[in-house]
């Protein structure tokens, strides 16, 4: 392709690519949220609170054939790359865990880390970067001062082009928008039709993808209270139950020739085996066993073992 090809390609197709980014990321995001059961974070809201509309506003833009679509797309995907970048260093320790992710889910929780540094705000934030940079492309492609300032461009353009600049742009706009605001319908209505599972837990765990932590900090597990009802992870601090601070210590020394695993193990499954001193038998919840899957179980401990 030369120079030339590259810019009559992002006249026609700039808004379809934008709109493709923009598809994925919102279907990945519901299916997150929807059907893998994960809670969005706050910060994670106002991501999706920038990604969703542009769907809609590209797929507009494109059956338009508005030239100027970049100029309604970039406040959206620029703010979005600012969000999802600061989540990002967040979540990386770069900055401190903000006030306002301190309600529900905290922001700094991995959902999902493939490969040991892919996250969803990773995720967003490579999307945002994508939209970002072919809208800017974009722009710059139908700009006719750019034309004018590459007049060698001229005469490669003439055979693809009337004038510098399309006059109608985006090719294929309105079908290929239809065809895909129908597949986003198709999919919204799988996922709405999805049965709901008994307890969504299941399917997160049995995938392997929901951490230890992610459990602890659930505000109910299934028909069950969430252990953050009872447990902070403060250091000293009493809800109903011990904190759980430097639980993965604690636990080694609890019961003479027990490990610390199998005490944690016990601890949950079998609360009053063991009384911490201080507290009172029967007070903890007592049917986790059945509440939660084996696997949780286990996630449940591995999270706690790390609490040192
Ligand atoms: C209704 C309140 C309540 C809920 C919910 C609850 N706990 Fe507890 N938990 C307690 C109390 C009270 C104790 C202390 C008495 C005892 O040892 O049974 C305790 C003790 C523990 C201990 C032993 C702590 C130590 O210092 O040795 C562990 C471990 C524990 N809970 C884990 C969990 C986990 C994990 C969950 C969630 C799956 C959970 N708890 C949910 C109230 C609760």
């Amino acid at each position: 392709m030369t120079k030339t090809k590259v810019w009559l390609f992002l006249q026609d197709y700039g808004g379809i690519l934008a709109l493709v980014v923009a598809v994925t990321a919102t279907l990945g995001s519901l299916y997150f949220s929807e059907v893998a059961g994960f809670v969005p974070c706050t910060l994670c809201w106002y991501q999706r609170i920038l990604m969703y509309p542009l769907t809609f506003i590209t797929l507009v833009g494109i059956i338009k054939q508005d030239e100027f679509l970049p100029a309604y797309v970039l406040p959206f995907s620029l703010i979005g790359v600012g969000v999802s970048g600061y989540h990002v260093l967040i979540q990386n320790g770069v900055f401190s865990h903000p006030a306002t992710c301190t309600v529900g889910v905290p922001c700094s929780l991995r959902y999902i880390n493939y490969l040991g540094f892919i996250t969803i705000p990773l995720l967003a934030f490579t999307a945002f970067t994508l939209i970002t940079a072919v809208m800017l492309a974009t722009r710059r492609a139908f700009s006719h001062e750019f034309w004018d300032e590459h007049d060698d461009f001229e005469n490669d353009a003439s055979e693809h082009a009337t004038s510098q600049t399309r006059t109608v742009p985006y090719k294929w706009g309105a079908p290929l928008g239809v065809v895909l605001l129908l597949v986003m319908l198709v999919t919204l209505a799988a996922f709405g039709a999805s049965e709901a599972p008994e307890n969504p837990l299941s399917v997160t765990a049995s995938t392997g993808s929901v951490s230890g932590e992610a459990l602890f900090r659930q505000i109910t597990l299934g028909d069950a209270p969430g252990c953050t009802a009872c447990h902070s992870l403060e250091p000293g601090t009493v809800i109903v139950g011990p904190s759980m601070a430097g639980i993965a210590d604690q636990a080694t020394v609890r019961v003479p020739g027990q490990s610390a695993e199998a005490y944690l193990q016990q601890a949950i499954v079998n609360p009053d085996a063991h009384v911490v001193d201080g507290f009172t038998a029967g007070v903890m919840y007592q049917n986790y066993e059945e509440a939660l899957t084996k696997e949780q179980i286990d996630a449940l401990v591995a999270f706690l073992l790390t609490l040192e």
